[in-house]
């Protein structure tokens, strides 16, 4: 059996402890799978935290320009037999090559745009903290975040992701939509540009989460009725804070 989890989590920005899961995973006989598509591995290699596999989306941090779609599956050669013999024949597996040159080429400038995601990150979690309208960041760089302290443990760098919440936050999409001039509303994330996007908590566990009962209690805690989950870009994080605060005032 395989045991499935995502680190940072979207779009809560809950943090797993991979070492800790690991072992009682392997305790039961279970595998590891991590989805590291949030943390990149700019900031942290689940198989040396004993995950047997890890998934990155590479449509989002390690293409890095929103241009490309490509994902990837890593473990260790015994691990991969199964998808290469099994998975890869029946679903495909197959990437274009211009999508895999793309990413190479991304992948290039990698750790460098990490850098620049999380600083920016850092400043616009900063600024939203102080902002009267926002009454919750998530952001795993921020030491209020919930997970602040196994961040600090797991990732070398805290990636250019965060949630924040507002007061009528479903109310506030249109405004969000008509008045940012900078960030772009949209889903996706991970590229050179910001997104944002409303992720109301009812909509998200009707179209995919479908948690129920002490899952879905421990999700709402984090994420009450819906989150702004901004992928803060490269733009300069001035233009970025005073972009959000003409969308909130
Ligand atoms: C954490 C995470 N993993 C995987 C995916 C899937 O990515 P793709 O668009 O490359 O299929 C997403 C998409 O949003 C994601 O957020």
């Amino acid at each position: 059996s395989l045991l499935w989890g995502e680190t940072p989590a979207n779009p809560a920005m809950r943090i797993t402890d991979i070492q800790a899961v690991a072992e009682v995973a392997h305790l039961s006989g279970a595998r590891l799978a991590i989805d590291s598509t949030f943390a990149t591995p700019i900031a942290t290699q689940p198989i040396t935290l004993g995950a047997d596999y890890v998934i990155h989306s590479l449509t989002k941090y390690c293409c890095g320009h929103g241009d490309a779609m490509g994902g990837a599956v890593l473990a260790s050669k015994d691990d991969m037999r199964s998808i290469e013999t099994d998975a890869q024949i029946h679903m495909g597996g197959v990437i274009s090559p211009f999508n895999a040159w793309l990413i190479n080429r991304g992948l290039g400038t990698l750790p460098l745009r990490m850098q620049a995601h999380e600083a920016n990150a850092l400043a616009v979690a900063q600024f939203l903290e102080s902002h009267p309208q926002v009454t919750k960041v998530l952001y795993p760089g921020l030491a209020s975040h919930p997970h602040h302290e196994l961040a600090k443990r797991q990732m070398k760098n805290f990636s250019g992701m965060l949630s924040f919440q507002v007061n009528d936050g479903a109310d506030r999409v249109s405004r969000m939509i008509s008045e940012l001039q900078i960030i772009h509303y949209a889903v996706s994330l991970g590229h050179h540009r910001s997104l944002i996007c409303w992720l109301g908590t009812d909509d998200l566990m009707a179209s995919s989460y479908h948690l129920t009962g002490d899952a879905l209690r421990a999700y709402r805690e984090f994420a009450g009725d819906g989150v702004f989950r901004l992928s803060v870009g490269l733009e300069d994080p001035e233009d970025l804070c005073r972009d959000l605060a003409r969308a909130l005032d």
